[in-house]
């Protein structure tokens, strides 16, 4: 099997690269033509339909693995075109080019495309209503991918974080080692979710429709809400991140958390209030289990504990 990823410098793109290696071959992409750890990949910015086009046509794959977006999402109020062009225009242009070569596409979406107004976890079926750029943009991109009648995967997936990239957990830590006392948001709620995770799942999913014949595929394929089990706020979240990295060493102390709502930090883009997904789909048609989000907390902060004391993880 080929598989052609994209984003694969990303929080989620750099777990997919280990968790699809057992599958086949891996054609990871980046925009800057780099990999972490310096080795050189296939150049593809998704603003750029020869860039993905070229890279489809050279790999010839069989799945296309989507990790890349625009994920600046209060940038993208201000230059919401640019967002789209990531977003939405990239996933018509995959679509189109996966039914050209008949490959299958799996690609993420996002909690941002609903209202936030719930009362019990969003099931894929739930209406849509993002209350900002990012997520309209992320939305239309479902639609577009949808649309183009490719063979599809689309996850949605919510507060996601790993050891390394640009995350709620290592800016917590960040501000861990510089302030006493921190103010975080208590007033939305979540699942946070390993970067891992999602990558070990979605490694399942791809490998499941690879052991089911042709015809028995159609049920494998759509929507999928992604998330660990269980949720909290982000005040819950920061709290047991510094419990947990006090206790591994990561931190010296535990500064105090005050709880405080949405509006008294105003961000340039709305955050839903409720993030909650609903897993039951996934877990039913592809039988995994998902493990509590503490329990992926542990791991994240084990692996950041192993990496400090110099041992691989
Ligand atoms: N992070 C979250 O909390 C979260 C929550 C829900 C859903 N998701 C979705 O999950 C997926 C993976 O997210 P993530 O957390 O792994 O994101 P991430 O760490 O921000 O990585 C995004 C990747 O996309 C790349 N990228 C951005 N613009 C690009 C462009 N025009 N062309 C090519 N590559 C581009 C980035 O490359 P550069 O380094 O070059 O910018 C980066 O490698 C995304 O679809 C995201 O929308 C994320």
């Amino acid at each position: 099997m080929k598989i052609l990823l994209l984003g694969a410098d990303g929080q989620v793109g750099f777990e997919l690269q280990r968790t699809l290696a057992p599958l086949g071959e891996i054609a990871p992409c980046t925009r800057k033509g780099i990999l972490p750890g310096n080795a050189p990949c296939m150049q593809v910015d998704l603003a750029l339909p020869n860039s993905v086009l070229a890279a489809i046509e050279t790999s010839a794959p069989d799945w296309i693995v989507n990790a890349a977006a625009w994920t600046a999402v209060d940038r993208a109020e201000d230059d919401e075109q640019a967002a789209r062009r990531a977003n939405t225009d990239a996933l018509a242009l995959i679509g189109e080019a996966a039914v050209r070569r008949g490959a299958r596409v799996l690609h993420f979406s996002t909690d941002y495309v609903f209202a936030g107004d719930g009362q019990r976890p969003y099931t894929e079926d739930d209406a849509t209503g993002p209350l900002s750029a990012y997520g309209r943009s992320k939305l239309a991109g479902e639609h577009a991918l949808r649309s183009s009648g490719a063979a599809h995967l689309i996850v949605r997936t919510a507060w996601v974080y790993a050891a390394r990239g640009h995350n709620f957990l290592r800016s917590m830590l960040r501000l861990a080692g510089e302030r006493d006392q921190l103010a975080v948001v208590d007033d939305q709620h979540g699942c946070p979710t390993p970067a891992r995770l999602i990558a070990e799942v979605c490694a399942q999913m791809i490998a499941r429709h690879a052991n089911t014949p042709e015809d028995h595929r159609a049920a494998l394929e759509g929507l999928f809400h992604l998330v660990s089990r269980g949720q909290t706020s982000w005040h819950g979240f920061a709290s047991s991140i510094f419990e947990r990295a006090h206790r591994a060493g990561l931190i010296a102390r535990v500064p105090e958390v005050a709880p405080i709502t949405s509006a008294a930090y105003p961000t340039r883009a709305p955050r839903p209030a409720w993030s909650v997904l609903d897993t039951t789909r996934v877990r039913g048609v592809y039988d995994i289990h998902l493990p509590h989000w503490q329990h992926g907390l542990d791991a994240v902060i084990g692996e950041l504990a192993a990496v400090r004391s110099g041992v691989r993880g």
